[in-house]
């Protein structure tokens, strides 16, 4: 049998929004939310809200300098983050439109 590779290419840089969501919900939500529920924190800090895929477009370019480049977030890497998630993010903040 003849097996003919799909078409479709593959972009070893693709992540989808699902994938980045799941990122930001496990490392950053439970401070950067409306209703946070992290114990220290009653709102919000500064105001940086990431609960959907338009809060994470809105503020792409700081969340791309604080967690993949100065990796100031999240904060005291309290939540443990990889180096893989946040290059997995990074890709994803890179790629958007
Ligand atoms: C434990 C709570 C906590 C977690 C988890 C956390 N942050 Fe923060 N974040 C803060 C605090 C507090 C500040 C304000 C720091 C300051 O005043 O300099 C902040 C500030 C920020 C800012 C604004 C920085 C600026 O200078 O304008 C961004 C963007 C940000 N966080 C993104 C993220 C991202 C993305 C994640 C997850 C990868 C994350 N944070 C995880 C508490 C947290």
């Amino acid at each position: 049998m003849i097996f003919v590779a799909a078409a479709q290419p593959v972009y070893p840089g693709n992540t989808s929004d699902a994938e980045a969501l799941a990122i930001v919900r496990s490392h950053c939500v439970m401070c950067h939310a409306v209703k946070p529920t992290h114990e220290s924190f009653q709102e919000a800090p500064k105001n940086i809200i990431l609960e959907t895929i338009a809060d994470l477009k809105k503020h792409a370019a700081t969340i791309y300098a604080q967690t993949v480049q100065t990796k100031a977030m999240p904060l005291g890497d309290q939540t443990v983050i990889t180096d893989d998630e946040r290059a997995t993010l990074g890709r994803w903040l890179k790629e958007l439109p």
